[in-house]
């Protein structure tokens, strides 16, 4: 089938979106928090999960491997009284990056895992090395044959300590996770601080785990024994969503709220904005943001948390193309992630790639509508902030890839006043 578009009417500079958007679940805190119900026998539910395309496939790779994964409405429900298979289906695992959390708690779990390298977003090279690392230190055999890798600890995994050479976010979820299953104390180093490193390990206290220092650089693992948990796990709002929603608002709003979102996971986020002149206003659940007459210029530096998030960099570049003046955007954890740039550059913004991990931006530019096909969520993102705000009609390409990390974004989009429809 012809693959989805959105088609977008600009709105020419016209600032009068009006409304609330509401933010869903956090993607990025389901994906672990799925991987993490392999390690528990039994059966474990989780609220406020969002309709994007990665949940499914990650449940896919849980049913193969011999859990029952059921939905009901915004509920999820994990079954995994019994894994059967320790070998993680190659191309669904090839199609979600998210698949390396699985490496951790099957390892844990069954004793093996075999993996193919996992795919996922084409932002740049994604190794696994660390993940591997970490596992050989915790006493698990590496092997390779053909393209599928293995992990083996059919002893179980031991005690020990691992310092992250790089700070990584599912390489501390996937090896946090595993270390529930060591037969020692495994103390974690370096570690990241995302709030989703944070709710996966509350998911696993919940579930009996001994996990000390989630959301501290150090985090320790004690030996646990994991059992059903016995409330809902309710997931966390999508920070990126937030993000990406308070930058439209930024852009093209007259009063935008952006409504069920975790104000105090957005500081640098929200930081930014009054950098850049825009008023904020936050009211527990809820931020308010609108297009102030200037946007200043500035510079951003994608950081690991609490800094500036590498995925809200897409959709807060478009608002240093309209600030007036030269800003500064430095993409420090991913090489590859500036190409969705050069798209931008043919719509009329005015940006000097000067290195793998910098863009200098003159503005403000205009964004002439045209066809785009995304490469990525976060820039199909952008490229649909680009089409709002330009003139003419633009059509987006590759909207099943912008599904992964929004769902139904085009109705809540709709709903404030952007002229969009898929094709
Ligand atoms: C997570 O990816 C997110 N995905 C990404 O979101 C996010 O961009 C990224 O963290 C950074 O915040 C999920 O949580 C499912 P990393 P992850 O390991 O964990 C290097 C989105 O759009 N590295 O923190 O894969 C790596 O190359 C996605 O929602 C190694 O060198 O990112 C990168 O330079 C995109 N070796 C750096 O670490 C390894 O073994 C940080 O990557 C692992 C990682």
């Amino acid at each position: 089938m012809q693959n989805p578009a959105f088609r977008i009417e600009g709105l020419g500079g016209i600032q009068e979106l009006q409304g609330e958007i509401p933010v869903y679940g956090a993607k990025n805190a389901v994906l672990p928090a799925l991987a993490a119900a392999v390690l528990v026998p039994g059966l474990s539910k989780f609220e406020n999960v969002p309709g994007i395309a990665d949940i499914p496939a990650m449940g896919a790779l849980l049913e193969g491997l011999g859990a029952r994964v059921t939905r009901e409405g915004r509920t999820l429900s994990v079954e995994a009284g019994m894994i059967s298979s320790s070998v993680l289906e190659s191309t669904a695992a090839r199609s979600l990056r998210a698949s390396v959390l699985l490496i951790g708690s099957v390892l844990a779990r069954t004793g093996s895992v075999t993996f193919p390298h996992p795919g996922g977003d084409v932002i740049g090279e994604r190794p696994i090395d660390i993940f591997i690392s970490a596992f050989q230190k915790l006493g698990a055999t590496f092997s390779e044959s053909g393209d599928a890798y293995t992990l083996a600890a059919p002893n179980g995994l031991s005690g020990g300590e691992f310092f992250f050479r790089v700070v990584t976010v599912t390489g501390t979820e996937a090896v946090m996770m595993a270390a529930t299953a060591a037969r020692d104390v495994v103390t974690l180093k370096n570690c990241a601080l995302e709030p989703e490193v944070i709710a996966t390990a509350e998911y696993l206290k919940s579930c009996g785990a001994h996990i000390e220092g989630a959301g501290t650089p150090t985090i320790v693992i004690r030996p646990s024994t994991l059992s059903a948990p016995v409330k809902t796990h309710r997931i966390i709002p999508d920070r990126i969503e937030a993000a990406s929603f308070l930058a439209l608002g930024a852009l093209a709003g007259k009063s935008i709220t952006v409504t069920g979102c975790e104000p105090s996971h957005l500081d640098a986020v929200l930081e930014g904005l009054r950098y850049m002149g825009v008023p904020v206003t936050v009211s527990g659940s809820s931020i308010t943001v609108r297009a102030p007459e200037k946007l200043l210029p500035t510079r951003f530096r994608t950081h690991e948390y609490p800094g500036f998030a590498t995925d809200a960099h897409p959709p807060f570049l478009i608002l240093l193309t309209q600030a007036h003046g030269d800003s500064v955007m430095i993409e420090s954890i991913f090489d590859g992630r500036l190409k969705y740039t050069e798209e931008l550059v043919k719509m009329g913004a005015k940006i000097t790639q000067v290195s793998p991990h910098r863009v200098n931006i003159q503005g403000p530019t205009v964004f002439q509508g045209r066809h785009i096909d995304t490469p990525d969520i976060r820039a199909g993102l952008a490229f649909m902030l680009a089409a709002i705000i330009g003139t003419g009609t633009s059509t987006i390409g590759n909207a099943h890839l912008i599904d992964r990390g929004y769902e139904r974004i085009e109705e809540r989009l709709r709903a404030v006043g952007v002229r969009i429809t898929r094709v």
